[in-house]
């Protein structure tokens, strides 16, 4: 038997997912680890931390999947993107990684800008305006911040990219996740050497990038033998975890789009052609698919929003929860289940890191706003569900605006696995919502991209064509449509009148 393996290195925890060659699932398992604030929004990581568990997972999966070492023929690894991992010229990590969810950055964004010659030459280079989660403006920082770090500064690395290097003792990545660092030229699928020169950033700091299918190299035998595998065993280019999700979601032809709600929320859209967004609001990255493009509009704070209303006002349920048997989760649903599409006029603003889509500004901050006397837990729940919703629906209405077809939305992630918000999604889309037979996301996608590398597919189109199957729709309702639809220039209407506020209260 042949045997594919998918590892990603989330945000919350490294997951491993064993597949055959048919795309069946064998085994897989999440070893989690912690994130560090050292400063209020800031976000950093312990590349050690993935590392350890990467190899724990691994282990795990063989062991449970009763797999055979040289059954494995070949890795796909998915990471979350952005982040930064800065080695010496000894290959030891400099400082923390800091994650795509810091906003750290602000300055060093006006610096890059400034460089080019303002955000339309920029968006021309690398197809996208500086954010403060990207990679390139870290960089930057780590220069201005600590210069003694910088001195040191040998090579920087995407998360993922990281463990590929502990793998197979490659310094690459490839095209997806490299689009994020906005120091690709996205349309070329290599470094954008003019905006590398620009920001005096030496060329060498950055690895080879290979296509998402292509073969980066082979496990050493130190990282064989610490996982279980064969020096056979090849190691691919995966993704960035927005295409390896979009691809175990099958989103590999036009008019298909990704709804993905974890702790961020992606809307992810494929393309043939090259299409930016002239005012930046989402991003155009290369795709997982040889040669073709993706846009996407990302929503920070997604199920993180939910997450951070269990975590901070629930705490109580927990034990409620336990005795049930059930999740927090289910309980918070069921309240909200209660209570009318519209919240009875509350609103959530999800911008409690910031936002990226549509507004890019890491000064906003989230908000319940139209709170009576009568609206009780239930409400706000919902209310929240809705706001991340309402968040995905901008993201929709940017690519109907620029002339991309959206004929099927396909719900993925932890919060589409509840029904309630599925159809949440369907009336705020106003459009029917399908969900796929696999809810293994990333880790699913690059184990097919494995798959593609060691030869068993032709290509990742035909892998997904042979694999993945829709399996569920949710039907948008009528009367909630509507409701939705006149919420939705009131919620939108709200960041504008809230902005120059949030100014004043993240200055303080
Ligand atoms: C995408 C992004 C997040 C991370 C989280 O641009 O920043 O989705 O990749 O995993």
């Amino acid at each position: 038997m042949s045997v594919f393996l998918g590892i990603d290195i989330g945000t919350s925890g490294t997951k491993t997912l064993a597949i055959d060659g048919k795309g069946k699932i064998i085994a897989s398992n999440l070893q989690d680890y912690p994130c560090y604030a050292p400063k209020p929004l800031w976000s950093e990581q312990n590349p050690d931390d993935w590392w350890q568990a990467t190899i724990k997972s691994v282990r795990n999966v063989i062991k449970n999947g009763k797999i055979k070492p040289h059954e494995v023929k070949a890795i796909g690894l998915s990471g979350q993107m952005h982040g930064s991992v800065f080695l010496d010229k000894n290959g030891n990590v400099i400082r923390k990684a800091i994650l795509w969810n810091d906003q750290r950055t602000v300055k060093e964004c006006g610096e890059i800008t400034d460089a080019v010659g303002g955000r339309n030459e920029l968006i021309k280079l690398v197809a996208n305006p500086a954010l403060t989660g990207f990679t390139a403006p870290k960089i930057l920082w780590l220069r201005n911040n600590e210069p003694r770090n910088f001195d040191k500064l040998k090579k920087v690395l995407l998360p993922k990219d990281e463990i590929r290097r502990r793998l197979t003792g490659e310094y690459a990545t490839e095209v997806s996740d490299a689009s994020g660092m906005l120091l690709l030229d996205v349309s070329r699928r290599n470094w954008s050497f003019e905006l590398l020169d620009k920001l005096k950033l030496d060329r060498d700091f950055f690895g080879k990038v290979y296509e998402s299918e292509d073969v980066t190299g082979n496990l050493t035998s130190e990282a064989a033998k610490l996982l279980g595998l064969t020096t056979d065993c090849v190691v691919v280019g995966g993704a960035g975890d927005c295409a390896a999700g979009a691809i175990g979601n099958g989103i590999v032809g036009e008019g298909i789009l990704s709804t993905s709600i974890g702790t961020s929320g992606v809307m992810f859209v494929y393309s043939d052609e090259i299409k930016t967004d002239p005012l930046g609001r989402v991003h155009t990255f290369c795709h997982a698919v040889r040669g073709k493009w993706h846009l996407m509009g990302v929503t920070l704070a997604a199920g993180g929003s939910l997450q951070w209303f269990r975590n901070a006002v629930c705490l109580e349920l927990f034990s409620a929860a336990r005795k049930r048997k059930v999740d927090v989760y289910d309980l918070l649903t069921q309240e909200a289940e209660q209570t009318p599409a519209g919240s009875e006029g509350l609103f959530f603003l999800p911008y409690l890191s910031g936002e990226r889509t549509p507004h890019a500004d890491p000064f906003a901050r989230g908000c319940f706003i139209g709170l009576t006397l009568a609206h009780n837990r239930g409400h706000i729940v919902r209310s929240v569900m809705e706001g991340v919703t309402f968040s995905l629906r901008d993201s929709l209405d940017i690519f109907a605006g620029l002339g991309i077809p959206v004929k099927q939305i396909r719900a993925s992630g932890g919060g589409s696995k509840s029904a309630f918000w599925r159809q949440i999604q369907a009336d705020v889309f106003g459009q029917k919502v399908v969900t796929i037979n696999s809810e293994e996301g990333p880790a699913f996608g690059v184990a097919l991209l494995a798959a593609v590398g060691a030869g068993e597919y032709k290509n990742i189109q035909e892998a997904c064509k042979a694999t993945i199957k829709i399996v569920k729709e949710t039907k948008p309702d009528a009367k909630a449509k509507k409701i939705y639809d006149q919420a939705m220039p009131i919620y939108r209407d709200l960041y504008c009148s809230l902005k120059e506020n949030f100014r004043k209260i993240s200055s303080k």
